[in-house]
């Protein structure tokens, strides 16, 4: 089969964007093609970052995976530093990299001009060398990720072809390797849909894990009501001990207090309109509806009746990615409409709680992702040192 891969950083929470622009689709890739997915902490030190919660933020991404069920029956599910192929594979690659491709990313620009020109590590700049290492090194066909990333894809693209005719071919053959391309040159799988998900505060920036407000974002952890979960009020402090004293939901009270706009009626398409075009495509995704159908069914509605029909969609669609169907919290009153809707979600897989719970279970997931990995990883790997002319071990 057709081999995928892609990843997220674990940084910050995990939002709508993540799932809707990446995560959502590796779940029916998996069924087809032989997918791998990875937690991409190499990239989290990109910019600065917090060395005492890089490890805990690995672990939760790796348990957000699975309780938005990516299948590691199915998938390889592994940690990027894990498999030490990424890293080196990048510094081969660099070497082929010409530094104005590098100095063309929108990324780099847009996170430098935030991060302030004393505070840019050369990282930030030669990112896309990693990714593109990442894809690289498994001779992936596809690659699933949001609107975002495209311009980095056309790079590993590039890249691919690059070295494919610097050192592939004959030259490679030469050198006693098997000839042809060093690298199957990716295509990205860029969804019709919730491929660049907004914040709930500007229609106009895409929904982001670094933006200030927490307001602007919808976690997929968000809990649904405030006395659930303890531990995740501290990461929502922003605006928290307002909602927890309001007694307050939060998916709730963050699509009440959303922006949105004066017009009469509901409509996607609208250029004058990013906020509307952005809550209604969100709809289609968690209800699972076509555009004609939420474009038909929504037109009419005030936006007061709108936020509440998708307040709830939002939490049926999030609501068993976070809560256990096979134990559900015993301090919890769940509602019979909860328990039914757990019960007829039985084939969505185990839930974030539980998983992070089980950390034996959880690390050897990975160790077993990456130990399958890592054979692809390194085959690729020894190729390219062969086709690149180094003394072999
Ligand atoms: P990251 O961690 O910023 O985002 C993870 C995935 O989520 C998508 N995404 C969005 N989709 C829709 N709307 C949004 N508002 C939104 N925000 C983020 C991203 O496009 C991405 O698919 N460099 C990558 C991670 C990476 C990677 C890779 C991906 C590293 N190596 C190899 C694929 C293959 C990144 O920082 O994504």
């Amino acid at each position: 089969p057709k081999r995928i891969v892609s990843g997220v950083q674990p940084t910050g929470s995990i939002h709508l964007g993540n799932y809707l622009g990446a995560i959502k689709n590796w779940i029916s890739l998996q069924n087809t093609y032989d997918t791998l997915f990875f937690i991409v902490d190499l990239h989290a030190i990109t910019l600065p970052y917090d060395a005492k919660t890089l490890s805990k933020a690995t672990r939760d991404t790796a348990a957000i995976y699975l309780a938005c069920g990516v299948d590691p029956s199915k998938a390889s599910v592994f940690v990027q530093s894990h498999v030490r192929a990424h890293v080196e594979l990048m510094w081969l690659l660099s070497s082929a990299t010409p530094v104005g491709w590098l100095n063309k990313m929108i990324q780099f620009k847009e996170k430098s001009r935030k991060t302030g020109d004393e505070n840019v590590g050369v990282a930030l700049l030669t990112y896309p060398v990693l990714m593109a290492s990442d894809i690289l090194l498994y001779q992936s066909d596809f690659v699933p990720v949001g609107e975002d990333q495209k311009q980095h894809l056309e790079l590993t693209r590039e890249l691919a072809e690059r070295v494919n005719y610097l050192y592939g071919g004959r030259k490679w053959k030469k050198l006693g390797g098997r000839g042809g391309a060093i690298f199957k040159v990716p295509e990205p799988l860029i969804p019709p849909a919730g491929a660049r998900v907004m914040s709930l505060v500007d229609g106009l920036s895409k929904m982001s894990k670094s933006a200030p407000s927490d307001q602007s974002r919808i976690n997929l952890l968000d809990p649904k009501d405030n006395h659930h979960h303890a531990r995740w009020v501290s990461s929502i402090l922003s605006f928290d001990i307002a909602v927890l004293s309001t007694g307050m939901k939060v998916i709730a009270y963050k699509i009440k207090r959303c922006k949105t706009d004066s017009f009469p009626s509901l409509e996607f398409d609208n250029p004058e309109r990013p906020e509307c075009n952005n809550l209604l495509s969100i709809y289609q995704l968690v209800s699972g509806r076509t555009k004609e159908e939420v474009a038909q069914e929504c037109q009419g509605l005030n936006w007061g009746t709108f936020k509440s029909v998708l307040t709830d969609a939002l939490i049926d669609h999030l609501h068993p990615i976070q809560f256990s169907l096979i134990a559900p919290s015993p301090d919890i009153a769940y509602s019979s409409s909860e328990i039914n809707l757990f019960y007829s979600r039985k084939q969505f897989f185990v839930r974030y709680d539980e998983i992070i719970s089980d950390v034996a279970y959880l690390d050897r997931i990975l160790a077993e992702g990456a130990a399958k990995a890592s054979e692809i990883a390194d085959s690729t790997l020894n190729n390219v040192y062969q086709a690149m002319g180094f003394l072999r071990r």
